[in-house]
């Protein structure tokens, strides 16, 4: 069986005093054994997280990485920073990332490699504008997303790898995608990696939907073949809707 996961971006919210309220909140609560469950804070928040979850099974990941060792990269965080701070997981390419900050498909190339040659596990972030699906171009740009940052690695770097399909005319908006549409899409992903790798490996793989999931559509998102769970903004900024996420496979 695939793993299940939920994770929190938590994007630019939550200072410190939020940050340890929320944390000892979520701590409070069970945690399916078969549900694998992240928090990605700020960069300011990642060791005080990390400390605040060491006796529970919840994983922080970063939100952003760089793909230098060091050097002239004002404002920019390295992969031994990270891993220094207790963190061995990043979310990569989300549309905000891409949208506001210029992210190209070959930064995040070079970002993907970095980090699985330093050993971290990738939440990869990909999906489609509200005008590509409106063109009915959502297939070929999603195929594109994947193809130019992952498609160039080998099999092997794939244990490294979660997928979470985003379309941005639902992240933050309230309107989500219907499970159909998760599934369509999550399916046509599953069936990209089994034509470019083999079918062992497009089974293996979580793939989990992102943009505008609450404990009210969880559980019929969750309930599609080819959901392996959420990527989780809004809702994740509050314990007992997260957790109710958390509990809706
Ligand atoms: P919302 O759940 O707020 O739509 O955000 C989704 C998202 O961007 C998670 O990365």
């Amino acid at each position: 069986m695939r793993k299940q996961i939920v994770a929190g971006n938590w994007k630019m919210n939550n200072n410190t005093l939020e940050t340890e309220s929320l944390i000892k909140s979520l701590a409070q609560h069970e945690i399916p054994d078969d549900v694998q469950v992240m928090v990605a804070p700020a960069f300011t928040q990642l060791s005080q997280s990390v400390s605040l979850t060491e006796a529970h099974s919840i994983t922080v990941a970063a939100q952003n990485m760089n793909a230098a060792d060091s050097g002239a990269h004002t404002g920019e965080v390295s992969a031994s920073m990270l891993k220094g701070v207790g963190v061995h997981t990043i979310i990569l390419g989300h549309s905000e990332r891409r949208s506001l900050y210029g992210e190209t498909d070959s930064m995040l190339q070079l970002k993907v490699q970095k980090a699985i040659a330093e050993g971290f596990q990738i939440i990869f972030c990909f999906g489609e504008e509200l005008e590509h699906r409106k063109e009915n171009k959502h297939f070929t740009l999603v195929e594109d997303q994947l193809s130019s940052a992952l498609f160039d690695l080998p099999k092997t770097a794939w244990s490294q790898i979660v997928l979470a399909y985003e379309p941005v005319w639902a992240i933050g908006t309230g309107e989500t995608a219907s499970p159909e549409q998760a599934q369509e899409m999550h399916a046509f992903i599953r069936q990209l990696i089994e034509n470019k790798y083999d079918a062992d490996l497009a089974n293996q793989i979580a793939i989990l939907y992102g943009g505008s999931v609450k404990p009210g559509n969880a559980k019929e998102i969750f309930s599609m073949q080819d959901v392996d769970g959420g990527l989780i903004g809004g809702a994740s900024l509050n314990a007992e809707d997260f957790m109710a996420i958390v509990n809706a496979f």
